[in-house]
């Protein structure tokens, strides 16, 4: 396991912490004692950062599944991620696996995208506010994207063409090492809804690549609790306190299922959505709603 310097993680946590939220004094003072908590816990994500740069060379869906085709490539079609974007029969497209809105195209990697009042196109919106978490790799300059819905590179990043021998090499295999911080970076890359670039002032990340530090641009408060609830906790619980149950504790992403949630320790995140006391069999009644998305 690669152990990184006590310095380089400090910096990094430091950096995310203060541009996640306003950093007290006094959460300066208490979080001294967790960085040296979690100094052999963690990675350093600060040697890679990818604000405003153009976007790297990445290897398509279409090369991994050629590869990858029977345990991802059966199921992948139907999974919310590779469906964030879709077209009917037809050819048009809409955006949302389930709630579609209407999208039509303009031009290499843009959309305009139809309003509520069912009439109107509007021709910026989709590039300055919807793009970044709906799409795969948006050019900063151009704010393009490369291609519609999710590719494996939101996840899994820039893959190391070595990791057919050595699967440690690739991000999210079995063998890769669990760092929280960067597991918490890449799905909070879309999931922490509400959050800016510090660089573009959009609502999406600048460029964000896995294996980077997404609190080093992209500004979150994350005492936010009115949506995505859990998922805010969740990330305030790795930034805060150096937790190490990520997404991925509870979820798995190619069987689109949360059932391995039943197993994790019962902890403070579980009352997001059960009771603190009785049986996990009750669920408080939670919907899900975004000014962000507009539903
Ligand atoms: C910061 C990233 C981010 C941005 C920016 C963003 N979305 Fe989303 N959107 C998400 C995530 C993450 C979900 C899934 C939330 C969930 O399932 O709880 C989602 C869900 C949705 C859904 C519901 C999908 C469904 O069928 O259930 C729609 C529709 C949607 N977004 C449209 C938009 C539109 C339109 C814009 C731009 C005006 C936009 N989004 C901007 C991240 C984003
Ligand atoms: C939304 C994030 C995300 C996207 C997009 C994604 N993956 Fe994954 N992938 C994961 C995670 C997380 C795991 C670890 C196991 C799990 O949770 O399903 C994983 C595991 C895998 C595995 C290991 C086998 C397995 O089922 O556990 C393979 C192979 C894989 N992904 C390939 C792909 C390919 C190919 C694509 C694109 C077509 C892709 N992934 C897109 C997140 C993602
Ligand atoms: C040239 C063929 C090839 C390509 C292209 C390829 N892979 Fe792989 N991949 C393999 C082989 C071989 C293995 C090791 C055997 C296995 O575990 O399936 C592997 C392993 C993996 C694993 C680890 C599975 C585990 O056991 O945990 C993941 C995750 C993965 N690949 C994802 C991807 C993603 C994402 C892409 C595209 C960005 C990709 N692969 C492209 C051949 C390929
Ligand atoms: C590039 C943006 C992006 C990344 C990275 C991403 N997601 Fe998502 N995710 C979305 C969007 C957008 C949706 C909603 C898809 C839709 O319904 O249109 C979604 C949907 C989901 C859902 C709901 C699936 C369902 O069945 O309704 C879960 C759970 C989820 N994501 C977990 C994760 C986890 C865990 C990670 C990290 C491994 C992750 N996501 C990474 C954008 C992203
Ligand atoms: C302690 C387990 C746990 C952790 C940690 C966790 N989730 Fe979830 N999540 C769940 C369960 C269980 C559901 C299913 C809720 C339902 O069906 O109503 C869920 C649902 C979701 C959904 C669907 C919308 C919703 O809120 O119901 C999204 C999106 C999601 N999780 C994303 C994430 C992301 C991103 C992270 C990491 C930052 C994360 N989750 C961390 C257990 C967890
Ligand atoms: C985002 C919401 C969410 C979070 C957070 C969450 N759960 Fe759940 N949990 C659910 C939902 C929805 C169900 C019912 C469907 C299912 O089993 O996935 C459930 C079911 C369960 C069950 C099965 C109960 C039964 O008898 O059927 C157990 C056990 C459980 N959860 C444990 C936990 C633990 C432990 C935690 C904290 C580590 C937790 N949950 C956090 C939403 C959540």
């Amino acid at each position: 396991m690669q152990i990184c310097s006590k310095v380089g993680v400090e910096t990094s946590l430091d950096a995310a912490r203060t541009s996640a939220r306003a950093t007290s004094a006094t959460d300066k003072l208490s979080c001294f004692g967790n960085c040296l908590l979690v100094v052999f816990c963690v990675f350093g994500l600060e040697a890679q950062d990818h604000v405003g740069k153009p976007v790297p060379t990445y290897v398509t869906g279409d090369e991994c599944l050629f590869c990858h085709r029977v345990k991802v490539a059966d199921t992948w079609q139907q999974n919310p991620h590779a469906r964030t974007i879709w077209p009917n029969e037809k050819g048009e497209e809409f955006v949302g696996s389930k709630l579609a809105r209407p999208l039509r195209r303009a031009g290499y990697g843009k959309f305009d995208i139809l309003e509520a009042d069912k009439k109107t196109w509007n021709k910026d919106k989709f590039a300055n506010r919807c793009a970044g978490c709906h799409t795969t790799a948006v050019d900063p300059a151009t704010k393009a994207f490369s291609t519609t819905a999710l590719d494996c590179y939101t996840c899994h990043g820039v893959a190391d063409p070595n990791h057919t021998k050595d699967t440690a090499l690739m991000r999210f295999s079995s063998k890769y090492p669990k760092n929280a911080l960067e597991i918490v970076s890449v799905c909070g890359s879309c999931h922490l809804r509400g959050g800016k670039s510090r660089s573009s002032g959009l609502p999406y990340p600048n460029n964000f690549v896995p294996g980077d530090d997404l609190f080093h641009d992209f500004e979150v408060d994350l005492s936010q609790v009115d949506n995505d609830r859990h998922v805010f906790t969740n990330v305030r619980d790795v930034l805060k306190n150096g937790a190490t149950i990520t997404c991925i504790s509870c979820h798995t992403i190619h069987a689109d299922s949360s059932a391995k949630h039943r197993r994790v320790l019962t902890g403070a995140i579980c009352q997001d959505c059960h009771n603190a006391e009785g049986p996990k069999s009750v669920v408080k009644k939670h919907e899900v709603h975004s000014t962000l998305c507009e539903y």
